[in-house]
């Protein structure tokens, strides 16, 4: 397997090393949607994933974008990506789309999984919403792997826009698999409200869509008991508290001894950059964890979307986050 360092002087355990895999196939998944397979150019297996994990795709032109993976967990030939080509996004599915072509090399990060399966769930709700199917897709495959009991709900405009829906007949039992059509008009569609008004002792929902989907599922699961819930953002929510609105504060790099000044308008990473150091990132927005850093000493105000409350405890993403002391002490 190809493999190469990241570049510049890097800071944070996470994303240094890249593999350098190659697009080995894409192919129509719905409108505006193609599947991405990419494989180690040798035919070496890659490494185990979880399913639910996502990688940082390294972009022709420097963008870096995250993507969950799509494909079976236990195939170790490929990696599979779903991506819907958006017009008004930040340009990552369009270069995926517009630039990149069979045979060309990407450098890609490891596999992480800040969303993934628990163990030993009685039944499991996977419930996707438009191409936010793509970790439940794998998802759906490890389960049927597991003879595990499960149901998938995928809430999609119309049959053209359904990413995955032959992989999925293929995949999850019959009678398990409920695709809702709503036209446009998710009132028209499933009443999430309703599917999930009742649920039963042991089971574990899991859902990832865009936003009102989003809002939609949260409000519809408060009552679900604490941990049963899981769920992932592909785009920060609207009312993304701005990560640089507080004020200034120090944070020091214990490893190296190094204190750099966060001002108001910066970002921690953004700080760290200016001072000469490269934190590994990815979204810049608190949803993929590329960033993701222990902390030593300080009080973090958390505006991330993946860190559970055990994990703030000793992490932080330096994207978003902000010290409420005077001083923050990174593990970096
Ligand atoms: S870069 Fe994605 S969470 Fe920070």
């Amino acid at each position: 397997m190809s493999a190469g360092a990241g570049v510049g002087a890097g800071v944070g355990a996470s994303a240094q090393v890249l593999l350098r895999l190659q697009v080995r196939a894409i192919r129509m998944l719905a409108e505006r949607t193609h599947a991405f397979e990419l494989a180690c150019p040798e035919g070496t297996p890659l490494p185990d994933v979880n399913a639910g994990a996502h990688v940082d795709i390294h972009l022709p032109g420097g963008l870096v974008r995250s993507y969950s993976l799509a494909g079976d967990p236990r195939d170790r030939s490929h990696w599979l990506l779903g991506v819907l080509r958006e017009t008004d996004g930040r340009g990552g599915s369009r270069t995926l789309h517009d630039g990149v072509r069979v045979g060309d090399v990407l450098p890609v990060s490891a596999p992480r999984s800040a969303f993934q399966l628990v163990p030993g769930a009685a039944h499991t709700v996977l419930l996707g919403g438009g191409i936010g199917i793509t970790p439940l897709k794998a998802m759906a495959h490890e389960l049927a792997a597991q003879g595990a009991s499960f149901e998938l709900h995928h809430c999609v405009r119309s049959p053209r826009h359904a990413a995955f829906a032959a992989e999925l007949r293929a995949t999850v039992p019959a009678g398990r698999l409920h695709q809702h059509f709503d036209g446009g008009d998710p009132a028209q569609g499933l009443d999430i409200a309703a599917l999930l008004a009742r649920p039963a002792a042991g089971t574990h929902l899991y859902y990832c869509g865009p936003a009102g989907f989003m809002q939609a599922c949260a409000d519809a699961s408060r009552h679900w008991a604490p941990g049963s819930v899981h769920f992932e953002h592909f785009k920060p929510p609207a009312a993304l508290a701005p990560a640089t609105a507080e004020g200034g504060f120090e944070v020091l790099l214990a490893r190296r001894g190094i204190r750099v000044q966060v001002e108001p308008e910066q970002t921690i990473v953004r700080a760290i950059e200016l001072a000469g150091l490269r934190v590994p990132t990815s979204c810049l927005s608190g949803l993929c964890g590329a960033c993701k850093t222990d902390y030593l000493e300080g009080e973090v105000e958390h505006n991330d979307y993946i860190l559970s409350d055990d994990e703030r405890q000793r992490c932080l993403t330096l994207c978003v986050s902000r010290s409420r002391s005077p001083l923050l002490v990174l593990d970096l």
